[in-house]
């Protein structure tokens, strides 16, 4: 501090110079969000031309797979590198076992070759994970009253298998078994799908923001037990989070998640700084309908917090953001 005046002492350093132009602040900014960071999560389901809309999730369609592709193509148009396919089974497919979960015609795997067929230069991310085929609503085989790791894992590599023969680009464990990124890796090398690659699910919470999601899949109603804290994360944990991203990698994970994202920047920013890896991360369900709920009651300027909400997962060190708002995003950047 200098004395310059007869009112006392100013600041010497002043920050807010920096911010006093456009062109100053575009100068000295130091993160960017791009439509290459972005990754469009698609509900698909049966039927022909119908986009049936989900309650908890406004703006957010399940979609028959003639519209799917119609919006693939529209990804592509608007520059989004990669759209997530979640199938939204009928209920009288689902069951104890999860068969139709390795059925190569499934929702999932048609809807893959059909866009595909297109041609698009887009990438095709699949979960791996039972819950949209089970009619106890959990991510693995259940015995006992327990998900019972092993045996889950096997049919996740079944259920792998399936999705990259059907073209599937990215395989995403969403599943949070032990030892399955080693298992559907060979499983996948083994039969020639080497170049198939993998985002692993790496820290994934046992959130209470999943709810929308669950309702469009179809997977909320049925869940015994009511949660899924015996394969997910608690919380209230941050080491773990690292030892899960060191097993997925040492395991051959090419890409890791963070899931939730927004409460959840924190693990972003660790694992990024710990291992210096493609790290990606999932505005999950709840996070979009927080923010579609206050704009709805235009409490907030949906246009201007989803810009920020996205911002702040590159600030934290994503590399990408799964999210429901990508076209929304994707047309906003492209206005500039
Ligand atoms: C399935 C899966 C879930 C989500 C993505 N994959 C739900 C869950 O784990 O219960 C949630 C995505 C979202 O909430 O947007 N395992």
């Amino acid at each position: 501090m200098t004395a310059i005046g007869p009112f006392g002492e100013y600041p010497q350093t002043r920050p807010r110079r920096n911010r006093q132009t456009d062109w100053s602040r575009r100068l000295v900014r130091e993160n960017y969000l791009s439509v290459d960071n972005l990754i469009w999560p698609i509900f698909v389901q049966p039927g022909k031309a119908t986009r049936t809309p989900i309650a908890s999730l406004p703006g957010v369609d399940r979609l028959s797979i003639d519209i799917a592709v119609e919006e693939a193509q529209r990804a592509e148009s608007l520059g989004i590198p990669v759209i997530a396919l979640f199938p939204a089974t009928p209920t009288e497919l689902k069951t104890p076992q999860c068969e139709e979960a390795i059925n190569p015609d499934n929702l999932v795997c048609q809807a893959v070759r059909a866009i595909k067929e297109k041609g698009l230069d887009i990438g095709i991310l699949c979960d791996v994970a039972l819950d949209p085929y089970s009619s106890h609503g959990h991510d693995g085989l259940v015995k006992d009253g327990y998900v019972v790791n092993d045996e889950t894992v096997e049919m996740l590599c079944r259920q792998a298998i399936i999705q990259a023969a059907a073209g599937c680009d990215i395989i995403a464990p969403s599943d949070m078994m032990d030892g399955r990124i080693d298992a559907i890796r060979k499983a996948l090398d083994h039969d020639q799908y080497q170049h198939v690659q993998i985002m692993a699910y790496a820290a994934k919470y046992a959130s209470a923001f999943y709810g929308p999601f669950r309702d469009a899949v179809g997977s909320s109603g049925n869940l015994a037990g009511g949660d899924k804290k015996t394969y997910q994360m608690d919380p209230a944990n941050t080491d773990e989070a690292i030892r899960e991203v060191g097993l997925d990698l040492s395991e051959g994970a090419d890409m890791v998640m963070v899931k939730p994202g927004m409460p959840y920047l924190d693990i972003v920013r660790r694992i990024k700084e710990t291992f210096a890896v493609p790290t990606y991360v999932y505005q999950v369900s709840g996070e979009y309908a927080m923010l579609q709920a206050a704009a709805g009651n235009g409490w907030l300027d949906l246009e201007k917090t989803m810009m920020e909400s996205l911002m702040a997962f590159k600030r934290a060190g994503a590399n990408g953001i799964l999210t429901y708002f990508a076209p929304q995003a994707a047309e906003l950047l492209r206005k500039g």
